[in-house]
């Protein structure tokens, strides 16, 4: 029997169906329609901060807690997985798996979640169709899994998910043998399953969702599957695959699965999302005498190029790996503020930094100033990042300009404060609070509850952390 319980979205935020989920009533199929960000918000103020200083733990890693989800679901047994990410977009993968057939326990006490594998294969056609809501991740990645299981399925997701590019994983998939329709290249994605065989697939953006779900889908084809990295990026499922089980193939720029292998249960742990901790070691570096260290955070060095980054902008950086969780090194780090100075990034930084170049932009708008080129790929997004990201800087007070492929925030002029929105995209509300704390007035943030999305609490750990 499954038990679906809900502790970590705050309850009256939760929309009606979400509350009867919480009131212990499991949905028949998909009942998180339109997620938060498609329902009206408020604002909340962020008042200027003298400095800010502290020690924190952040939630699970998402883009951790998406794949040991969909692999245990994909596994002969009982997973176990500690330190769940208590966001909407992981809890969006667990309903989607629910809705599947899959069992799915879930303890809040200890983000707990406890996963009965329905097998390769195994997955049962759900009596609608699956809303992803905000999530990318979910939608990408569960494609690749629904190609490969006998039966149709309609992948559908909220107005910010509506918009973004699903060619890159249609494509692969159909090479594959997937039956698979999107919307001039958009959700939602119609997936007929059936026989898949394996490829060697080269994707044309640098992309940790394509690879995964051409992974994910090769663990069910005949033959073995490969993906050509144009850049290395996020290599976590990679990291997964043998802890259930599967061995990974690797050569030069590329790695595969092997076909055919069943995958057996695991007992896992997911540790601190590196991007979550963004935030507050882009905050200690921005203001005067501050200091905060993150501890068991993950330190995967696919995702901790920001490290780089903050000491090229002159910040203090301490980083101790202290233990490593189902593979994935895990540890303490400490930045603390000095003099900012201007940093350059391109096109060969951004797979590694693309979800910390908002965090960056709102550390440049306190000093040294950032270039930023090569990241087009920041306008395919929950939102057109440069567009949303300029805009709410420029209202803010901040000298900013936009470029067909990047921004260049020149962090000469104290922002002021003033209103911005976060349209419905979490990274945005929180680089904009990043901001907001150096400026020389109050900022209101339209929207900020979206940060619920990856980091419910972000506004509550910002209060003990800021000191006058
Ligand atoms: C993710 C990969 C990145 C990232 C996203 C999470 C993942 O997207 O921006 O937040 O978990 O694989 P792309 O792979 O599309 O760059």
């Amino acid at each position: 029997m499954s038990v679906f319980r809900h502790g970590f979205v705050p309850y009256r935020r939760l929309p009606p169906h979400a509350r009867d989920l919480a009131r212990g009533k499991a949905p028949k199929t998909l009942l998180y329609s339109s997620s938060m960000n498609d329902t009206a918000s408020a604002a909340t103020t962020v008042e200027p901060a003298g400095y800010v200083h502290g020690s924190l733990s952040v939630p699970g890693d998402k883009s951790i807690s998406h794949r040991y989800a969909l692999l245990a679901a994909l596994a002969d047994g009982r997973t176990t997985i500690g330190g769940y990410a208590p966001g909407a977009d992981c809890e969006t993968t667990l309903r989607c798996l629910h809705a599947l057939g899959v069992g799915i326990s879930h303890e809040p006490e200890g983000q707990v979640v406890t996963i009965e594998g329905a097998g390769l294969g195994g997955l049962r056609s759900p009596d609608g169709p699956l809303d992803c809501g905000n999530s990318g991740t979910t939608m990408r990645l569960l494609a690749g899994i629904l190609a490969a299981n006998d039966f149709e399925t309609t992948l559908v997701g909220d107005s910010s998910l509506q918009r973004r590019p699903m060619r890159r994983i249609v494509d692969p998939l159909h090479r594959m043998g997937a039956r698979i329709e999107a919307t001039d290249g958009r959700p939602p994605l119609r997936i007929v399953g059936g026989r898949l065989h394996g490829v060697e697939f080269e994707p044309a953006v640098a992309s940790a969702q394509v690879k995964s779900a051409v992974l994910l889908a090769g663990l069910h084809a005949e033959g073995d599957t490969w993906v050509v990295e144009p850049e290395t990026t996020r290599d976590h499922t990679e990291r997964a695959l043998p802890i259930f089980g599967v061995p990974v193939l690797r050569r030069l720029g590329a790695v595969g699965v092997p076909a055919g292998r069943r995958l057996h249960p695991a007992s896992l742990s997911v540790p601190g999302d590196f991007s979550s901790a963004t935030y507050w070691l882009v905050a200690a570096a921005a203001l005067p005498r501050s200091t905060i260290e993150v501890v068991g955070v993950g330190l995967n060095p696919t995702r901790t190029r920001l490290l780089d980054v903050l000491r090229t902008a002159g910040a203090s950086v301490e980083v101790t790996e202290t233990e490593t969780h189902s593979g994935e090194p895990v540890g303490t780090v400490t930045v603390a503020h000095r003099e900012l100075k201007p940093v350059t990034i391109t096109a060969q930084d951004v797979p590694p930094l693309i979800d910390e170049l908002p965090a960056l932009a709102a550390l440049a708008v306190h000093g040294g100033g950032l270039r930023v080129s090569g990241a087009s790929e920041l306008r395919a997004k929950e939102t057109d990042r440069i567009s949303v990201l300029v805009t709410g800087l420029q209202r803010l007070g901040a000298r900013v300009d936009e470029y067909p492929d990047g921004f260049h925030v020149h962090g000469d002029t104290a922002p002021t404060g003033g209103t911005v929105d976060a349209c419905g995209d979490h990274r945005m509300a929180m680089a904009f609070a990043v901001a907001a704390l150096g400026a020389t007035g109050p900022t209101d943030i339209i929207g900020h509850e979206i940060v619920d999305v990856s980091y419910p609490g972000f506004f509550e750990a910002l209060d003990t952390l800021r000191r006058e």
